[in-house]
């Protein structure tokens, strides 16, 4: 009888320990949830902050992996639409993504917010218009006036407004039209205040780099304004989060000289010493200027004329001002 009781005593401590296994196995679960998180509106264009909703909070906190936030910005074009595909399918394989896409536009087009919807990722959709005087006329070469800044900006009080410090993440810059290894992103995550690596094809080079001596910043390899305080490219370095949001000044100068964009910004957040070179003492590229081709698209008017022009159903571009987008470029 005695062992009996002890057999039934047994089985029920088994039962129940197996239960209470599956039971925590089960909460971990609930929490890696991204998918259940967009259709519930994460990613919907709101000002209340995706990155605040629950879900993700405490996937971060299960994961403890500090967030990446991407700021794009993007203006209507006709490989518009290829380049984001192009990126978005990159960051797919990125782990705790954030992506801020900012239009150039007055208005969200939703296009580019159905793009966003079906990419799978986090991410936050705005728009801000840069000011007509600010803007890049037809035919002026793109180096005349820096495109984006007033994207970044917006893209940084967003986080301002929408994160806090005690929030772990770190901010890169990272324009559509570049190519990014999965590589790059690991090694931004950890960043105490500035990483820096090299950027390939860019700056009339090779590459452009931070040169590092023992493990330090001691100077930059670049051919252009050598006297800037920090001669990097917008693809070459990446921000805390919380460095960020300590020095709420600290914006890009849409008013700044040529090639000095990224000085404004960084010259209120560090100093050369205190960059943290990253890609193997930045002697990696991860990253690449890439600009894509301006597609020609001359004989579109030519077919539309003899009544045999494209079906404006198939999808190419995101706007449906299709006349409008071809004359522009
Ligand atoms: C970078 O350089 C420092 C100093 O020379 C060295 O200790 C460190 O191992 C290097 N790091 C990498 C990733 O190569």
């Amino acid at each position: 009888m005695r062992l009996k009781l002890r057999n039934i005593f047994l089985v029920y401590f088994v039962v129940s320990s197996v239960g209470l296994l599956y039971a925590v196995l089960q909460l971990g679960q609930q929490c890696d949830c991204s998918h259940q998180m967009k259709s519930l509106g994460m990613g919907r264009p709101k000002e209340q902050n995706p990155g605040h909703a629950k879900g993700p909070r405490e996937k971060h906190v299960v994961d403890q992996l500090p967030v990446i936030y991407l700021v794009t910005p993007t203006y209507a074009r006709p490989h518009q639409r290829a380049e984001l595909i192009r990126m978005s399918q990159t960051l797919l394989l990125v782990p705790d993504l954030h992506w801020i896409l900012v239009e150039d536009s007055a208005e969200r087009s939703p296009l580019v917010a159905d793009l966003l919807a079906q990419s799978g990722l986090h991410y936050t959709h705005l728009n801000v218009l840069t000011p007509p005087p600010m803007k890049l006329k037809e035919g002026d070469p793109n180096w005349l006036k820096p495109r984006g800044v007033e994207q970044r900006n917006e893209g940084l009080r967003w986080l301002r407004v929408n994160q806090s410090p005690m929030d772990r993440g770190v901010v890169y810059f990272a324009d559509d039209d570049n190519t990014y290894s999965v590589n790059l992103f690991k090694e931004m995550r950890y960043t105490q205040k500035v990483s820096v690596w090299p950027v390939g094809l860019v700056g009339g080079l090779k590459y452009e780099r931070p040169l590092v001596d023992k493990g330090h910043v001691v100077g930059f390899h670049t051919a252009w304004k050598t006297h800037r305080p920090f001669p990097i490219d917008m693809a070459g370095f990446a921000v805390s989060l919380s460095l960020l949001l300590m020095h709420p000044e600290a914006r890009f100068d849409p008013n700044t000289e040529r090639g000095f964009l990224e000085s404004s910004l960084l010259t209120h957040l560090v100093s050369m010493e205190e960059l943290e070179p990253r890609a193997d003492n930045c002697t990696k590229i991860w990253v690449w200027h890439t600009r894509t081709e301006k597609p020609k698209l001359k004989q579109e008017e030519a077919l539309e004329k003899l009544g045999r022009g494209s079906d404006p159903n198939i999808l190419v571009y995101l706007s449906h001002d299709y006349q409008h987008i071809v004359k522009a470029f």
